[in-house]
Formats: C-alpha cells, structure tokens, sequence
C-alpha cells in the first residue's frame, strides 16, 4: 500500500543591494518591489492545511497535527474538503511500518481510509464528479486526516443524503469490507445463516446488518457490554463470547466471517456446512481443515469501488443499514482514536471531525 507523498514548499529569498538613489524615487521602489514580492509570494506560495502526520513508524504517539501544503488534484484526481474521516485498525496497522515494505508505505505519511466532504475541485479528466458534490468514499493511500485530500473518482461516491458527514465517514472502509465478503465471496442469499463474528465492531456491525437486509439468518458475537448492540442491529442469536463457546450455538451454517482470527478461526470451520464458507480478514484459512472438511476457504481484502459505495449509500437512504457511530472527536485528537482503534473493541465507530457540517 502506498501512502501519498507530502511534498514540501521550497521559499527562496533575494536580496539586492540599494544603490545610491533620490529619496522619492527610492520610495517608490521600494513600494512598487514590495507590492511585486507580495504578487510573487502569493503566485509561489502553495496552499497550506491542517494534517495529522507521520514522520516516522511508531506508535500513536509519532503522530502531529501541524500545517503542510495542501495537495494539488492530478488530471484524473478531485480534490476533496474533509469534513470528517474514519478510524479504523487498519490505520495503526500502517502507522507501526510493519507492513511498510509489503504495502508501500513511506514517509511522512498522512492516516485516514474514510472520508466524507465536499468536491473543491477537479483535474481535467473528470467526468462524474463536480465541485461542491458531498461525496464519500475511501483513498486508496489514506491521507483522510487532513482538511484536503485528493482522490480517484473510483474511490468515492455521493454521500448518503440521510447522513451527516460525521456518520458517512464512518461507512466507507468496513462497509466495503463486509460488502466484499458477504455479497461478493459468500454471494449471501435469503434463507441462508451467517455467523459473524465481531458483530458490533466496525466490520462486523455493516455485515449483520447486510446480512439482515439480503434476509439471511444472523449469529453474531459480542463481548458482554455489547449483546444490546447485536440486538439493535437485528441478530437472531447474540452471543457473549465470555460466557458461551460459538460452537455449542452455531451449527452446519453458510457462512463464517471472522475478523478475529486464532482461536475464532480455528473453531469456526467446524460450525459451517459442507460447501459452506469460511472468510477471515486477518489470516488464511487453513487449507487442511478446508479440505478436510469440504469446505471452502477466503481472506478478503478490502478495496475502494464506487459502484459498491452507491449501492451501500442506496441501502443507507432505504433506512436498511445505518452506521453506529460511538464517538466523535476532533481532528486535533487523532492520537486518541488511533489508541482506540488498535484496541480491537471499538463499539462502532469511531470519527474525527475536520471542518464543521456544511449548512445544507
Ligand atoms: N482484510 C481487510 O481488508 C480488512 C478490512 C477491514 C478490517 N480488517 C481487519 O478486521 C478486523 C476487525 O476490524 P473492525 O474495524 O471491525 O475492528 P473493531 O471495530 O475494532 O471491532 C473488533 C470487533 O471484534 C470483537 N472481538 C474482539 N475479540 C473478540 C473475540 N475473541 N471473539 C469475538 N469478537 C471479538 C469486538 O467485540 P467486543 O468489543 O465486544 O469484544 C469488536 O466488535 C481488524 O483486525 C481489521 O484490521 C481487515
């Protein structure tokens, strides 16, 4: 994964010496070159914004919220205002450079997967998006915390018009996610019975409720505090994982999607049915118990699609899914949603506020 470059404005500063000169006429010189070096400083000077950066891998704390010049849309890019982005795990998963080889990361670097804002402008081959749009959507490279970013236009879509932009930034990522798994890889049909696992996380918060809306049959998992979210969000049999082994409720289901992984996913393979599906987003599936089990096995890894987006936002405006957001923070605050996000108990989501909604 490659993390868009900040670039670095370059100011460079000359100086003559004054000659000898009438007063008057030094005068006006000296007005007319001042007048020139503000023209040229304000032609040269590059934009600046508000950012949360990384200048090196680390935990939250490497994290700074200072100003950094605003990045400049390519031909096939827009420009985005940021009113408010998503925390995900994935985003400390980017910060600690762990994964900096295998996913292109390189420094600084500019967090943030989810966004909802408004088009500030577009590059020449642009066609579907214009400025003043509220879209939503997921950059590819992160950059999201930050009052700009640019994007593809495969990467957004039109904001969900019954959402505010601090509950449209909570979708993109792990809606796309739990689309991608459920619709895409299990092809979830009604009648069916899923077992999700992390059912009131972010991920698995969008799959109950894509799961309820295809009409499949939801067994979802929880820790104790969370067994009302599993209710709201419409799961037939919650479970408290603390107090009660999936295993004794689950048996011969469709369909596993395990955000956990370890001990989930090894005792997932034996609930599910033969032809059934396991899918993890955090390991492979181990192909011995596949096989041994005549199942079959996924990971999935998510990817921006516009096309995917739309159909969430239609579902999102049919009142059919909504996002759980439990906390909104103010950008300047990154460092406290990154900690929570590398939790791996956030109920919901949680959302940084960037710009305040725009008046409608
Ligand atoms: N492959 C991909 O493309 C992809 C995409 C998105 C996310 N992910 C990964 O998927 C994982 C989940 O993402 P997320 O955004 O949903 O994270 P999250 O918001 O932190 O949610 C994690 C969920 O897991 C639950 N959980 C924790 N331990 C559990 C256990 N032993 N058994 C059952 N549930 C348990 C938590 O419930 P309690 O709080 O009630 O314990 C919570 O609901 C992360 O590791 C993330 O990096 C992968």
């Amino acid at each position: 994964m490659l993390s868009r470059p900040l670039w670095h404005p370059q100011s460079e500063i000359f100086s003559r010496p004054l000659t000898m000169m009438p007063n008057r006429l030094l005068a006006f010189f000296f007005r007319a070159g001042l007048a020139f070096a503000v023209q040229a400083a304000s032609a040269d000077e590059k934009p600046m914004m508000k950012a949360v950066v990384a200048h090196e891998y680390g935990t939250p704390e490497v994290l700074k919220f200072e100003q950094v010049p605003r990045p400049e849309p390519k031909d096939d890019e827009a420009l985005v205002h940021v009113i408010a982005s998503g925390v995900n795990p994935a985003d400390p998963l980017t910060l600690n450079g762990k994964y900096a080889q295998e996913w292109g990361t390189h420094l600084p670097l500019i967090p943030g997967y989810d966004i909802a804002g408004v088009v500030e402008k577009v590059g020449a081959k642009i066609t579907t998006l214009k400025v003043g749009d509220a879209v939503y959507g997921y950059p590819t490279f992160g950059g999201g915390w930050a009052e700009f970013v640019t994007v593809k236009e495969w990467e957004v879509a039109a904001k969900p018009k019954s959402l505010s932009f601090a509950e449209a930034a909570a979708v993109p990522m792990c809606a796309l996610t739990a689309w991608r798994a459920l619709v895409d890889t299990a092809q979830l049909q009604a009648g069916q019975t899923i077992l999700i696992h992390g059912g009131s996380g972010g991920v698995g918060s969008f799959a109950v409720q894509i799961a309820k809306a295809r009409g499949a049959k939801v067994i979802a998992t929880a820790s104790t505090a969370n067994q009302d979210l599993l209710k709201q969000l419409g799961a037939d049999v919650p479970i408290d994982y603390t107090k009660t082994k999936f295993e004794d409720v689950a048996k011969d289901v469709d369909a596993v999607l395990d955000p956990v992984g370890r001990e989930t996913l090894a005792g997932s393979y034996g609930v599910v049915k033969k032809g059934g599906i396991v899918i993890s987003l955090v390991a492979r599936p181990d192909p011995v118990e596949i096989e041994k089990r005549q199942i079959r096995g996924a990971t999935v890894w998510v990817q921006p699609k516009a096309k995917d987006l739309a159909e969430i936002a239609h579902l999102i405006d049919a009142r059919k899914i909504k996002p759980v957001v439990t906390q909104v923070l103010p950008l300047s605050e990154a460092i406290a949603a990154e900690q929570q996000a590398a939790t791996h108990h956030t109920r919901g989501k949680v959302v940084l506020r960037v710009a305040d909604e725009p008046k409608s």
